[in-house]
C-alpha cells in the first residue's frame, strides 16, 4: 500500500470526499490539524480504531482524544461541568483537549478509550473540523506518527514515516502550532494539567480565574498513560541546556544569544531568532527531524524558558532527551 497524497490547495472537495469514503470503508486517514498531522479514524468502529494501532506500531492500547466538530456534538457523548464548558467555550476550536466522563451508552467504542469511563475530547480547527461534520462521527486520532517517534508537523513527515501503511494523506501544509494540544481534567475547584501543550496554563488560569494543579510522576502516566518518558525520540542522542557546543553535535538555537563554539556545528537549526515561543513551538518537531538528518551524533539544544508555551516544549525536549 502507497498512501495517496491529496493537497487542500489542489482540490479541498476531492480531498473531503474522498477522505469521507476511506472512513467509512473503516480505514484510518491522515489529516492536518492546528496542533500536529493525525491519524483519524471512526471513534465509533472498533476494526477502525484497530488499524490506527496497527499503523503507528503502538505497543498496546492507549486511550486516544476523540475529535467532534462542536461543542454540541461533543455534549452528545460527554458530562460537562461548569468549569470544563467555560473552557471549552473560550478555546475550542483549537489546541485544548477536556478529559471528561463519558455519557452511558455512548457510540464511541471502548478500544478508542482504552475501556475507561473518561474521554478525551478536542474541537480542531479547518479541515480536520469540516471532515468531522461531513462524516458525521467522532474521529478518534493520536498523532500520525510511528509509535514513540516525534510528531508529523507536514504531510511529507507523515508519508516519510507511515506512507506504506496508509490509503490516505490530507496535505494541509505545515501545522501552525507544531506541538500537540493542552491535555487538562477539571476537579472541583483545580484544574489538572496531563499534558502542557498549544495552549498555556497562563491562558487557562486566566480565563477560568483557577489554579493549574501539574500532574507528575507515575499518577501522571497512568492517567495520560501515551506520555511516556521516552516519547519524541529521535535517533541521534539530545543534550539540553546547552551553552557551549561539543564535538559532532549539531545545534538547535532560541533566540540571538550566541552559542560557544557553534561555528563548529554540523548544523545550525534556530527555533525562533526572535524568541518567539509561539513560532518555536510551530518548528520544533521538524528541526528535530532535520538535526536527526543531519547524521550529527548528538543534537544540542539551547535553554528554552519555561513560561507559556515553553512549557509544552521543554516537556517534548525532555522526552527527547530521555534515556532509552
Ligand atoms: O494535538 C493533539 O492532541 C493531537 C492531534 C492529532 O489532535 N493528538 C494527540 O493524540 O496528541 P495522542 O494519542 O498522541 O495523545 C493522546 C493523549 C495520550 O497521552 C493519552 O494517554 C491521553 O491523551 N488521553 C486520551 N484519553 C484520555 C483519558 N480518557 N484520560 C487520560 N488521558 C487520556
Ligand atoms: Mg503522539
Amino acid at each position: 500500500m502507497t498512501a495517496n497524497i491529496i493537497h487542500l490547495r489542489d482540490n479541498a472537495d476531492s480531498a473531503l470526499k474522498q477522505a469521507c469514503d476511506v472512513l467509512a470503508d473503516g480505514f484510518p486517514v491522515a489529516i492536518p490539524t492546528e496542533t500536529v498531522y493525525g491519524l483519524a479514524a471512526d471513534a465509533t468502529n472498533p476494526l477502525a480504531v484497530t488499524r490506527i494501532y496497527e499503523a503507528k506500531g503502538r505497543p498496546r492500547f492507549n486511550p486516544l482524544i476523540c475529535h467532534m466538530a462542536d461543542l454540541a456534538m461533543a455534549e452528545e457523548y460527554a458530562s460537562f461541568d461548569a468549569v470544563s464548558r467555560r473552557l471549552a467555550e473560550r478555546f475550542w476550536p483549537g489546541p485544548l483537549t477536556l478529559i471528561l466522563p463519558l455519557k452511558p451508552e455512548t457510540a464511541i467504542h471502548p478500544l478508542a478509550t482504552a475501556g475507561l469511563d473518561t474521554v478525551g475530547i478536542r474541537v480542531p480547527e479547518g479541515f480536520a473540523s469540516s471532515l468531522i461534520r461531513a462524516f458525521g462521527r467522532p474521529l478518534a486520532a493520536p498523532s500520525a506518527n510511528t509509535s514513540g517517534k516525534v510528531s508529523p508537523t507536514s504531510a511529507q513527515h507523515v508519508a516519510e514515516d507511515l506512507g506504506d501503511r496508509l490509503k490516505l494523506i490530507i496535505d494541509g501544509d505545515a501545522a501552525p502550532v507544531g506541538v500537540e494540544s493542552t491535555i487538562v481534567r477539571v476537579e472541583g475547584e483545580t484544574i489538572r494539567l496531563l499534558r502542557p501543550g498549544g495552549v498555556s496554563a497562563e491562558e487557562i488560569e486566566a480565563a477560568t480565574g483557577l489554579p493549574i494543579v501539574r500532574a507528575e510522576g507515575p499518577a501522571a502516566i497512568i492517567e495520560a498513560p501515551g506520555m511516556l518518558a521516552s516519547h519524541y525520540a529521535p535517533a541521534a542522542a539530545v543534550r539540553l541546556d546547552v551553552e557551549a557546543l561539543e564535538p559532532g553535535e549539531v545545534l538547535i538555537r532560541f533566540g540571538a544569544r550566541p552559542v560557544t563554539g557553534e561555528e563548529k556545528a554540523a548544523a545550525v537549526f534556530n527555533l525562533s531568532p526572535s524568541g518567539d515561543l509561539a513560532e518555536a513551538a510551530s518548528n520544533l518537531f521538524d528541526y528535530l527531524k532535520k538535526a536527526d538528518a543531519s547524521g550529527a551524533q548528538r543534537i544540542a539544544v539551547m535553554r528554552i524558558p519555561e513560561h507559556g508555551l515553553g512549557e509544552a516544549i521543554n516537556d517534548r525536549l525532555a522526552r527527547a532527551a530521555a534515556p532509552r
